[in-house]
C-alpha cells in the first residue's frame, strides 16, 4: 500500500505548491522540482488507474474531452446586478440603503470583473462540479474545462465546510489574451476581439488541454454555504476572508480591490480611485460592485426576479484616453484597401498601451477635421484596433493645418482610386503593389485557405526580402537550399516548410479557390463557384450571366471573378498552380452531394443543436441543400436551434420562410 500513500501524499503536496504559486504567488520550489513531483505522480498514476481522481493535480493540463456540454439546474438562481452610470446614482442608492438602516450599514466594495459569471459547486470538499450562469436558473456543466485553471482549488482544506458553494468571474489576463492573439496572427488565424469574447470561448472549447494552455484566471464574489453563521461568517467580508483560508483566490490579493466601506464616502472614494486606477490593472473591469455587506440586512433588503436589491454595479464610461497625433500614415491591404492609421505617442488605454489607432477614412477625417500634432481622445470599444473619436481643438497648436488625404499608395506610389459609393480608397496595382502582393501570399497560406503552416505575415515578409518569391506560384519552385541562409532558418525550419508547402496540394478546389484572393470571393462564394462548376475551367468559360444566377453571388462579385480571369498575369499564375499539382477540381468522392433530397432549396441554419453547427451544415451540402448566410427572400428554410434570435424568427416568419426544428429537419432527410 505504499504506493497509495505515496499518491496521496503527492498530491497533496502538489495542491499546495500549486496553492502557493498561482494563488499567492510565493512558491517554495523550483519549477524544475514542481515538475518532477508532478512526473512522479503521473507515473504512479499510470500504473493505478483504480486510484485515478479528477481532481488530481495531473489533471490541470487537460486532456479531457467534452463533446457536449450537459445542462444543468443552479442550485440557486444566478441573479445579474442592477446598473448604475454616475456616482450620483450611486450616492443616491446608498444614501437610501443607508438612512432606511439607521445608519448602521456597512458597504463591502469590489470591482466588476469583466468575464464570464461561474459557479463551483464543492461536495466532501472536492469540486464536482462547475456550471456557466446560462439563462440563470440552468447552466451548462464545464466542469472539465475548469479543473485546468490553476487559481481554483480542487480541492479543500480540512478547516472548509464539506458542502459550499462559490461563485466568481473566470477572466483572461491581458498578458495571456495577448500572446494568443499573437500566435493566432503568425498562423493566419482570425483574430479575437476582447478578453472577455476570448474567456468564453475557451471555456466552450471541446479540448481541455487546449483550455490548460489559454492562461485562465478566476476571482471570486459570492460564497454561497446553508448555515453561513455556523462557520462564523456573518456578511460577505466575512465570507471572503474564509473563502481565502479555504485556497480560493479573492479580491483581497489585490490591493484596495476589495474594501469595507462604513458611509457612503467610503464608497465613493473606492469608485474615484478605481476609475482612475482600473489603468494598472493587468486584466479587464468594466466598473464596480457596491454590495451591503450584513446577509441579515440582506435578507431584509431581498431580491426583485432579475437582481438583488443590496447589490448595485457602477459601470465606467468606456475608457478613453488623451494623446497627440504624430502623424497620419496609411496601409494597404492585400485588396488594395487603404487605411489611414493614427500613430500616436503611446498612452495606457483599458490596461495595454495604445499607439496606434484607426482613422476609418477619409469622409470621417474631414468630418473631424483631424490633423496631425493634434490633442484626440481614442476609444478602445470592443474591437481589436482602437479608433480615435474626437480631437481637442483648444490644444490645437498654432499653425497646424488640414490633412490633405493621400493621392497615392504609401507603398507602390500608384494613384488611388475610389469608386463613387464606396467610402475607401483602393490602390489599383494589384499585381505589382509590394504590400498587396504579400498580403495576398499571407491570405494564400492561412490556415482557412492552403493552410501552410510557418508562412505568416513574418515568414513571407521574410521570404519576400530575400527575393524567393514574387508571386504564389513561386512558392511551389522552392527548395530547401536556399531556405537554408536565411535568418532563424534551421534544416528543420526549412524542411517544415516545404513539407507544408507540399502538403497545401492536397487542399480541396474551393479552399483554392477562395486563397487566389479574388476581391469579393469569401469562403462561402468560393464553396458555391467550386460546387457549381466543379472546376476552374468550367467557371473560366463561365459567361457573367451565368455567375449572377448563383444564389450567394451578385453582380459585383460576378465583375470582379470575370475581371481577375481577363487578365494574363492571373492566368500565368493559375497555369503555374495548376503544373504544380494544385486541385483545380472538385473530387466528386469528397465533396459531393450523397443523395439529392434538398436539391433546389436553400437553407439557414442558426442556434444551437445536438450536433455541432457545422455538422448540419454539411449534412445540407451532402444531400444536395445550399446553405445562406442570413434569412431573405431566397431562403425556402431555417433550421432554427436553441437560443435563436427573436429577429431571425420574425424576420422568417414575415417573409414566410419554412422554420424547420432540428427533428424535422433529419426526417425531411429520411423521405
Ligand atoms: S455579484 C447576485 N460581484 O456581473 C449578485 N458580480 O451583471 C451576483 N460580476 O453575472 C453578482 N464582477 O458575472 C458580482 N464583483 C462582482 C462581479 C460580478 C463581475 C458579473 C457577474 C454577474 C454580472 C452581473
Amino acid at each position: 500500500m505504499q504506493e497509495e500513500e505515496r499518491i496521496a501524499e503527492l498530491r497533496r503536496t502538489l495542491h499546495a505548491h500549486n496553492h502557493r504559486y498561482y494563488v499567492l504567488a510565493q512558491p517554495t520550489i523550483s519549477d524544475r522540482e514542481f515538475d518532477a513531483l508532478l512526473a512522479e505522480l503521473a507515473l504512479l498514476e499510470s500504473t493505478r488507474p483504480d486510484l485515478a481522481d479528477p481532481n488530481s493535480p495531473t489533471q490541470r493540463v487537460g486532456g479531457g474531452f467534452t463533446d457536449q456540454f450537459e445542462k444543468v439546474p443552479h442550485s440557486r438562481p444566478m441573479l445579474s446586478l442592477a446598473n448604475s452610470y454616475s456616482r450620483e446614482e450611486v450616492e443616491e442608492w446608498a444614501d437610501r440603503i443607508h438612512r432606511e438602516s439607521a445608519g448602521d450599514t456597512r458597504f463591502t466594495c469590489e470591482l466588476k470583473y469583466d468575464g464570464v459569471a461561474i459557479a463551483l459547486q464543492y461536495r466532501d470538499r472536492q469540486l464536482v462540479r462547475a456550471l456557466t450562469r446560462g439563462d440563470g436558473t440552468i447552466g451548462e456543466d464545464i466542469t472539465t474545462n475548469v479543473r485546468t485553471i490553476r487559481t481554483i482549488p480542487l480541492t479543500l482544506p480540512e478547516s472548509a465546510p464539506e458542502s459550499l458553494e462559490i461563485r466568481g468571474e473566470i477572466i483572461l489576463p491581458f498578458a495571456a489574451f495577448e500572446a494568443l492573439n499573437a500566435q493566432r496572427k503568425e498562423k493566419g488565424e482570425k483574430l479575437f476581439a476582447n478578453p472577455r469574447n476570448t474567456a468564453a470561448g475557451t471555456l466552450k472549447l471541446q479540448d481541455s488541454a487546449e483550455v490548460a494552455r489559454r492562461g485562465l484566471d478566476c476571482f471570486l464574489y459570492g460564497v454561497l454555504l446553508d448555515d453561513p453563521a455556523v462557520f462564523g461568517i456573518e456578511g460577505h467580508d466575512e465570507g471572503v476572508r474564509a473563502a481565502e483560508r479555504w485556497g480560493f483566490k479573492t479580491p483581497l490579493v489585490l490591493e484596495r480591490a476589495f474594501e469595507v466601506a462604513r458611509d457612503v464616502e467610503g464608497v465613493m472614494a473606492f469608485l474615484v480611485h478605481w476609475d482612475e486606477a482600473r489603468q494598472q490593472l493587468p486584466f479587464a473591469i468594466d466598473g464596480v460592485v457596491i454590495k451591503v455587506d450584513d446577509h441579515a440586512q440582506r435578507r431584509t433588503l431581498g431580491s426583485t426576479a432579475k437582481a438583488p436589491r443590496w447589490a448595485l454595479a457602477y459601470k465606467f464610461e468606456t475608457e478613453q484616453g488623451l494623446t497627440r497625433l504624430e502623424r497620419i500614415a496609411y496601409q494597404v491591404g492585400r485588396t488594395g484597401a487603404i487605411t489611414p492609421v493614427a500613430h500616436l505617442e503611446p498612452v495606457p488605454i483599458a490596461g495595454t498601451t495604445v499607439g496606434k489607432a484607426s482613422l476609418h477614412n477619409a469622409d470621417q477625417i474631414a468630418l473631424l477635421d483631424i490633423r496631425e500634432g493634434d490633442m484626440v481622445r481614442v476609444e478602445k470599444g470592443g474591437e481589436i484596433i482602437p479608433k480615435v473619436v474626437g480631437v481637442v481643438l483648444e490644444e490645437r497648436p498654432e499653425g497646424s493645418v488640414p490633412h490633405v488625404y493621400a493621392t497615392h499608395c504609401p507603398d507602390c506610389g500608384a494613384g488611388l482610386e475610389r469608386g463613387e459609393d464606396e467610402a475607401r480608397h483602393y490602390c489599383p496595382n494589384a499585381t505589382g503593389c509590394p504590400e498587396q502582393i504579400k498580403g495576398g501570399i499571407e491570405h494564400f497560406a492561412s490556415r482557412r485557405a492552403l493552410n501552410i503552416d510557418g508562412l505568416g505575415t513574418e515568414g513571407v515578409e521574410q521570404l519576400w526580402a530575400a527575393g524567393l518569391i514574387r508571386d504564389v506560384a513561386d512558392l511551389y519552385d522552392l527548395t530547401v537550399e536556399p531556405l537554408l541562409t536565411l535568418d532563424r532558418m534551421g534544416e528543420k525550419r526549412a524542411g517544415n516548410l516545404i513539407a507544408g508547402i507540399a502538403a497545401s496540394k492536397e487542399i480541396p478546389f474551393e479552399r483554392v479557390l477562395f486563397g487566389l484572393g479574388i476581391r469579393h470571393v469569401g469562403e462561402t462564394v468560393a464553396k458555391r463557384l467550386a460546387r457549381h462548376f466543379g472546376s476552374l475551367r468550367a467557371l473560366m468559360a463561365a459567361p457573367e450571366r451565368e455567375l449572377i444566377e448563383l444564389d450567394v453571388v451578385g453582380p459585383a462579385i460576378a465583375a470582379s471573378v470575370v475581371q481577375w480571369m481577363a487578365d494574363d498575369r492571373n492566368l500565368t499564375r493559375l497555369a503555374r498552380l495548376e503544373r504544380a499539382g494544385l486541385k483545380f477540381e472538385v473530387e466528386r468522392s469528397e465533396e459531393g452531394p450523397t443523395s439529392q433530397v434538398l436539391e433546389d432549396r436553400s437553407f439557414v441554419v442558426s442556434g444551437v443543436f445536438s450536433i455541432p453547427r457545422d455538422e448540419l451544415k454539411r449534412l445540407v451540402e451532402q444531400h444536395g441543400g445550399r446553405l445562406l448566410g442570413g434569412v431573405s427572400g431566397k431562403t425556402d428554410y431555417l433550421i432554427a436551434g436553441e437560443k435563436m434570435g427573436p429577429s431571425k424568427r420574425e424576420k422568417a416568419e414575415r417573409l414566410g420562410v419554412t422554420i424547420l426544428t432540428e427533428q424535422a429537419f433529419m426526417s425531411m432527410l429520411d423521405s
